[in-house]
């Protein structure tokens, strides 16, 4: 303690109290965003030589298990992962994760950030127009689709399930389902008894994900389409609800109304449960700065995703022949539910 004070009093005697406390602010803004940086960085290589979940798991490992990899390098980046806490070392070449929870929500963000890792880390070569997204760069559907499930298990499944137990519904198609997750609450902790649950994805490996996480079931089917251009199969029988959760913004309106008149086209009777979030003003976005919510409009409006209002949804699927039957607003979490139901013909015919 006495080594500290003196050593306190010689750095202001050379430099000055006001370099002194600049420096450690300095160095404690550099530790902490450098370090949300670096560890997230290291985490990402991780996932990406497929070995994170590995390095997470309960039984630990030792460097030995790896030796397909750079050694030396592992056993830096573990060194690193030890010194911030984020793992234990328990021998030579020997570590575990330290604490299980803190593990599976950073397992949780590295998915969220891959899921727009490329387009963030090539930022500079799309300002510069040497890239342009969509074309040379997209975000990664499969990241995507589990870090959209993490966030949206927690409050949005419920929500939308809510929203449907007064109509009764037995079957659901979920269109845009990721791994299948909503298809797997609903089974085992709706309101609506279902007997008929299937699940639609662009994304093959999503479909695979949830196939091998056991979603499917005697009443659950997933399978993987495309939405812009759906076939009517044997699997598809006409439900009674199609859920459409945070998918149609990914979409112009061109290409939604293809997909709302897919919809009307292959199952005329079923009714529309669409899922969104509700466009938020710059004013809300900055109040709303302790949450994820200024990254999420950041990466929509990278990718050229649209948050529509109610009133562009409702005109929206007003031209595929679809009336608005109840509405649900939660504005804690900015999203609504808007139940529609076909109502005379199909006017637009993209
Ligand atoms: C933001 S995620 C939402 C996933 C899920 N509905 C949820 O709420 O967690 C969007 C999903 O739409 C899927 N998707 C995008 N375009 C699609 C298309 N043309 N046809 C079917 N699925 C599509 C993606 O693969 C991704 O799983």
């Amino acid at each position: 303690m006495l080594k500290i004070i003196k050593d306190i009093i010689t750095a202001i005697k050379i430099t000055g109290i006001r370099n002194v406390l600049e420096l450690k602010k300095h160095s404690s803004l550099l530790g902490s965003m450098f370090r949300d940086q670096v560890a997230l960085d290291a985490l990402i290589a991780l996932e990406k030589c497929g070995i994170m979940s590995r390095v997470f798991a309960l039984s630990g490992f030792s460097l030995n298990d790896f030796t397909e990899f750079d050694n030396v390098l592992l056993g830096k980046i573990c060194d690193y992962l030890h010194h911030i806490g984020i793992l234990n070392k328990t021998g030579d070449k020997k570590y575990s994760v330290k604490n299980q929870i803190v593990a599976k929500r950073l397992s949780k963000a590295v998915y969220a950030s891959m899921a727009y890792n490329e387009p963030i880390r090539n930022l500079d070569k799309l300002l510069k127009k040497d890239l342009c997204y969509g074309r040379d760069i997209e975000r990664n559907d499969h990241y995507d689709a589990i870090a959209s499930a993490d966030l949206t298990s927690k409050f949005f499944y419920g929500f939308a399930d809510s929203t449907l137990t007064e109509f009764k519904p037995q079957s659901l198609i979920d269109l845009g389902c990721g791994t299948g997750d909503f298809l797997a609450f609903l089974e085992k902790k709706s309101l609506c008894g279902w007997k008929r649950l299937m699940g639609i994805d662009l994304s093959e490996k999503a479909i695979n994900e949830g196939k091998g996480r056991g979603i499917e079931s005697g009443i659950t089917k997933l399978s993987s389409g495309n939405a812009l251009d759906l076939k009517q199969n044997s699997e598809m029988a006409e439900p009674d609800v199609i859920s459409i959760m945070f998918v149609l913004h990914e979409f112009e309106d061109d290409k939604a109304t293809r997909i709302i008149n897919n919809c009307r086209r292959l199952w005329p009777d079923a009714k529309i449960l669409l899922t969104e979030m509700i466009r938020l003003n710059d004013n809300k976005i900055r109040k709303s700065n302790g949450t994820v919510v200024p990254e999420l409009n950041f990466v929509h409006s990278l990718s050229y995703q649209i948050i529509r209002s109610k009133t562009e949804w409702e005109r929206l699927f007003a031209a595929s022949g679809y009336k608005l039957l109840s509405s649900r607003e939660h504005s804690l979490t900015y999203t609504f539910c808007l139940l529609f139901s076909p109502h005379g013909k199909l006017k637009d015919k993209r």
